[in-house]
């Protein structure tokens, strides 16, 4: 198993490019389905997510291949609505495949995704959307077998502001009949970037990032080149490494406008943010300050998905930060690993309180999850000796190469590759 050595207390400075973002990339890869022809992604990250996409996508009878600087999908081939289990259990969000296999080939079977390090990962909402779409879906002995000769347009209102619910109803309602409404749909910039690509193919997509999303079905799509947007909590990753160890780093490519809520609480916590048009300069000197609570919710509002890597970035702040985590059940696996750190955090229920420490010190950790993973890079920049963090295949599942990212900062880390 490959690990990762940590030897922390050196500050950040430098600049690196970030990534492209892997919840934009995982449903626009599902919906190249649609465009039966060529597709080629530029800024496409290389991730192991990516790579169970692409081995759904040659299930199916696709071709991809990697290219100087980007990733080229043909889905003329396409000869498959079958993706298998041991293909399915790869990705947690391959249920996106859902509604682009059922618009372009009126049925397909899967199997149900399941729960996942995160807690359960339902996808009733997902279902009953495409239901309205006119879907039949039987569910029986962990599969789902979907028909659905025509697919009819209608509202659609989801109950929750489900990302992948939002996607795959977008791309499912592009290859059905007449207007689809989406209403309380969410308005991730993901949502928006797979409406920029499906417009980018011939859709006709309006509302991406607004709480209506409606999309005229229909329309003959075709292949396209598109730009993959810059991963935002990778970028909030780096924001929060810089904050952990302290320095003066700039992410090219970064959005700021993507990141308020992340940069907001960096700025409470002392640091210096700034975006500007080709990306964002972050500056920090000395401990952080405590912090008011951080609640994650559904976007604009603070993403789940950066909870953990600030959590890390707070864990020498002078006081008490509670964070309180709302989208998820099972979100503070990395909280144990973190107190193995030296760290002081106590978790009631969906709170969580940090009461800042003087100083971290290394430890042999694990990683629990994929931002789990990360939050304990960020902790083991502060701390005093090596670390050694385990189980990164989770870290590989988004991040092209934290390692040579932080390198590119100026941290001490290596990877170590072993069988
Ligand atoms: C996406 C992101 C993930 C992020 C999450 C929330 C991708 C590939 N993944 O996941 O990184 O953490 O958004 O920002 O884009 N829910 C239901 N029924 C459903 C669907 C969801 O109850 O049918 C619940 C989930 O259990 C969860 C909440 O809704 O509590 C949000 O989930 P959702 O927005 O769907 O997240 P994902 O699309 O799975």
């Amino acid at each position: 198993m490959s690990h990762l050595l940590v030897r922390g207390g050196r500050a950040l400075r430098g600049e690196v490019r970030v990534q492209g973002a892997k919840n934009s990339v995982l449903p626009i890869l599902a919906a190249t389905l649609l465009t039966g022809g060529v597709v080629r992604l530029r800024n496409c990250p290389h991730l192991r997510d990516v790579d169970a996409s692409i081995r759904i996508l040659k299930g199916l009878g696709c071709t991809a291949l990697w290219e100087d600087g980007g990733l080229t999908v043909d889905t003329a081939g396409l000869n498959g609505c079958t993706v298998s289990d041991i293909l399915m259990r790869e990705m947690r969000s391959s249920a996106i495949f859902l509604g682009a296999i059922l618009a372009r080939c009126g049925q397909a079977e899967l199997s149900y995704p399941g729960g996942c390090e995160l807690g359960p990962r339902p996808i009733d909402l997902h279902l009953s959307g495409l239901r309205r779409l006119g879907a039949e879906i039987q569910e029986g002995g962990g599969r789902l077998c979907c028909r659905a000769p025509c697919l009819i347009g209608t509202e659609v209102v989801l109950a929750l502001p489900s990302v992948g619910a939002t996607e795959n109803l977008m791309i499912a309602a592009c290859g059905g009949k007449g207007t689809t409404t989406i209403v309380n749909a969410a308005r991730e910039p993901e949502i928006e970037d797979l409406a920029g690509f499906l417009n980018a193919c011939g859709a006709l997509v309006r509302g991406a990032g607004t709480s209506t999303v409606s999309v005229e079905g229909g329309r003959r799509l075709h292949g396209c080149t598109y730009d993959i947007m810059p991963d935002r909590i990778a970028a909030a990753t780096y924001l929060c490494a810089a904050a952990s160890a302290g320095g003066d780093v700039f992410l090219r490519r970064g959005c700021q406008a993507h990141l308020s809520t992340v940069c907001d609480a960096l700025r409470q916590a002392g640091c210096e943010v700034t975006g500007d048009p080709e990306g964002i300069r972050f500056h920090s000197e000395g401990r952080p300050r405590a912090i008011r609570p951080v609640r994650t919710a559904p976007y604009p509002g603070f993403p789940t998905d950066a909870q953990a890597v600030l959590m890390a970035a707070l864990l020498r702040c002078r006081g008490v930060t509670l964070f309180e985590e709302n989208i998820f059940e099972n979100r503070y696996r990395h909280v144990d690993e973190l107190c193995r750190m030296g760290a002081a955090i106590r978790v009631s229920g969906r709170v969580a309180a940090v009461t800042g420490v003087e100083r971290l010190h290394c430890a042999p950790v694990e990683a629990t999850d994929l931002r789990g993973g990360a939050a304990l890079c960020v902790a083991a920049l502060a701390a005093e000796g090596e670390t050694r963090v385990s189980r990164i295949s989770h870290i590989d599942r988004g991040y092209e190469d934290i390692a040579g990212d932080l390198r590119a900062l100026g941290a001490d880390i290596e990877r170590v590759e072993q069988e």
